[in-house]
């Protein structure tokens, strides 16, 4: 039986006040139902979360990983970097990275291989715009942003990772995608790695993420390929944030 897991993305949002008073917010209100949560902080604050969430069971994430080990690139932190905290997730290949970073696939999966050689679970963001939706693309795009990672880092190298499903149209629009869409492409995603690897496929956890809200998450978590949330907008209000963890099955 695979473990729920609710993933609040704060983006680029707040200042340092916001990002303490949000964290105990959802400290303090946090109810253990058994799945897992965590938040994806800028990572300038790292520190101070880190320090306020240590000794509960929620989970600090980062929102990026550089694709390299060290070295001169300015402005990027390393997983070696994210690991000085108790960094449990790092976000790769988010579609506001891919579309105005032009994080490649093969960028997108050297992320991920430097966050796992650290011992950090990566988050796999995956998920085609609506003009690729619309040509019936959806399913070709999953599948190069997904050979990308297998290709480098293996099948097995999922058994230490998380996918979300993201749909770039349905994210931050409100247009959030039906129950049924977004079960349609997390069975494929599941199916794909079950040709490569079934155990692996079995307890792979798929979020789906794209305008989830704490009216529509019981609906999209219920779903049986669905297996939690990767959420933006919503995760910036503990109350919403903690509601929608609370919709896990
Ligand atoms: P949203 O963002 O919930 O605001 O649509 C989701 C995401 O970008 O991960």
């Amino acid at each position: 039986m695979r473990k729920a897991l609710v993933v609040g993305n704060w983006k680029m949002n707040g200042v340092r006040s916001d990002a303490t008073d949000l964290a105990t917010a959802i400290k303090t209100g946090f109810e253990d139902n058994g799945a897992d949560i965590a938040v994806c902080v800028p990572s300038v604050y790292f520190s101070e979360i880190d320090s306020l969430l240590a000794g509960t069971s929620i989970l600090l994430g980062a929102q990026n990983v550089a694709e390299h080990d060290s070295g001169a690139y300015t402005g990027e932190i390393s997983a070696k970097m994210l690991n000085d905290f108790d960094c449990h997730f790092a976000i790769v290949g988010h579609s506001e990275r891919r579309s105005y970073y032009n994080d490649s696939n093969e960028s997108v999966a050297r992320r991920y291989s430097q966050s796992l050689s650290q011992g950090i679970t990566p988050i796999l963001c995956v998920g085609e715009t609506l003009e690729e939706r619309e040509s019936n693309e959806t399913f070709s795009v999953i599948d190069q942003q997904l050979d990308a990672v297998i290709d480098l880092a293996g099948i097995e190298s999922f058994a230490k990772a998380v996918i979300a499903y993201e749909p770039v149209w349905a994210i931050g629009t409100g247009k959030v995608a039906t129950d049924d869409q977004a079960q349609e492409v997390h069975a494929y995603i599941r199916n794909k790695l079950a040709q490569l690897d079934a155990g692996i496929a079995e307890n792979m956890q798929i979020l789906y993420g794209g305008s989830v809200k704490p009216n529509n998450a019981t609906a999209l978590f219920a779903m049986p390929d669905i297996d939690g949330g990767l959420i933006g907008g919503a995760s910036l209000d503990g109350d919403a944030f903690l509601s929608i963890y609370q919709s896990t099955k």
